[in-house]
């Protein structure tokens, strides 16, 4: 198999066959083959998006929406098939609500400056949680400083739990928008986003779930969940980097004006008036990532060919194990033990920093992230600077936790 030593497929799902479509998994770093646990930052790239990338790069590139020449048309409709692909990907009624953008954060963005600045009054509020990556705050921080509205803080307990009830008790006469993780990048908690999406609906807030470390996880579907806006990124789903995607259902969109003003999202300009175009391309000015949005939808695609059922069960039992095993690594305490838990773990080890941490498994061939992963305000909870995280893929193995906790242990006698 590629990599790290032979794989333990969960119940129909062959993690070696699925390793060999990933080429810089067979990757050896310092004379150790890669175990790659940093997916949360950002996932490797099958086989089959590089080369619709490739492909595209090398016979069809030209600007989208612009010309009547073939390379153009053949551009287009590439580009467009990718957006379809993610309409069934998320279940999105049509393709006027799949908005292609850089990614997460700019989607976070878009909503702030296009959704709720012309909408929100002074004393208006935005709720999020406590939990919530930089990019789901401050946006909402910047908002304050333009239009004097209020961000409220859902609380998270001690396990990194964000709990329906305390969120819906913050729920007031003011607040205009609940904007929350789906699943905590720095935690690994998953929210009870569909209960939260359902209390605000009853009390008429707007919805926007940050979808970024969900959408490779696990199913979603965004009229299941009835949300206004969901945010993703395609580099944490098998994709390219500088391309996501901002859903948002067609009525919200439709009120809302452009966020960027410029070539492709508008219908007529003269100096007097511009009339801007219909959905989605009213907000996507300038050329696009034409590349991108064709790997994100090579990466669909590519899922499409998964049981992704047996993967995520696959995801769980890696999470599980590595739970388990790192419980044996002396003066090693996981940050984030919440219930509902995706594939990462959080962690800190007495007398080793976690960059140092880093630094040594690194040695060993193995990727984690260290840092505050932008979450200062839950490091701040927890009372740590920094915590160690390995977040896993369907294409880990056992043998690759097993690696690390040995890592670990090894770093942590090597600072005894
Ligand atoms: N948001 C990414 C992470 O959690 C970069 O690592």
């Amino acid at each position: 198999m590629n990599g790290a030593a032979a794989a333990h497929a969960a119940p129909g799902f062959d993690v070696a066959a699925v390793r060999r479509r990933f080429p810089v998994l067979a990757r050896t770093i310092h004379g150790h083959p890669l175990v790659y646990l940093d997916n949360g930052a950002s996932s490797q790239r099958p086989t089959a998006v590089i080369d619709a990338v490739n492909d595209y790069e090398r016979h069809h590139h030209a600007n989208v929406h612009r010309g009547v020449h073939t390379l153009s048309q053949e551009a287009s409709a590439l580009f467009e098939a990718a957006r379809d692909s993610l309409v069934g990907f998320i279940n999105a009624r049509s393709r006027h609500e799949i908005v292609f953008v850089r990614g997460t954060t700019e989607a976070i963005n878009l909503v702030a400056q296009s959704y709720a600045r012309p909408l929100f009054e002074p004393g208006d509020e935005v709720l999020i949680t406590h939990l919530e990556h930089h990019a789901n705050i401050v946006p909402w921080q910047l908002l304050r400083e333009q239009t004097g509205i209020k961000l409220v803080i859902a609380p998270m307990d001690t396990r990194g739990e964000i709990h329906a009830g305390q969120v819906e008790a913050l729920m007031g006469p003011r607040t205009r928008l609940l904007a929350c993780a789906h699943v905590s990048n720095a935690l690994g908690t998953v929210l009870p986003v569909r209960r939260l999406i359902a209390a605000a609906r009853e009390r008429g807030i707007a919805t926007l779930i940050d979808g970024a470390q969900a959408v490779p996880h696990m199913p979603v579907d965004v009229q299941a969940l009835d949300c206004d806006f969901y945010a993703f990124s395609a580099h944490k789903m098998f994709g390219p980097t500088g391309i996501g995607v901002l859903y948002g259902r067609e009525a919200v969109l439709e009120r809302m004006p452009p966020w960027q003003g410029g070539g492709d999202m508008i219908l007529a300009v003269s100096f007097a008036k511009t009339t801007y175009n219909r959905l989605p391309y009213k907000f996507e000015a300038g050329t696009p990532n034409i590349s991108g949005a064709i790997g994100l939808g090579a990466a669909v695609n590519f899922l499409g060919t998964l049981d992704l059922d047996a993967a995520h069960a696959h995801e769980r039992a890696l999470l599980a194990r590595a739970e388990a095993v790192l419980a044996d690594v002396p003066g090693l305490r996981l940050i984030g033990t919440a219930a509902e838990k995706a594939g990462l773990v959080s962690f800190v080890v007495d007398g080793v920093h976690p960059h140092d941490l880093g630094t040594i498994l690194d040695k060993d061939g193995i990727a984690i992230r260290t840092g505050h992963h932008c979450a200062m305000p839950v490091m701040e909870f927890f009372g740590v600077p920094a915590t160690a995280r390995a977040s896993f893929a369907f294409y880990n193995t056992f043998e690759e936790i097993d690696l690390l906790a040995a890592s670990i242990e090894r770093a942590r006698k090597l600072f005894a």
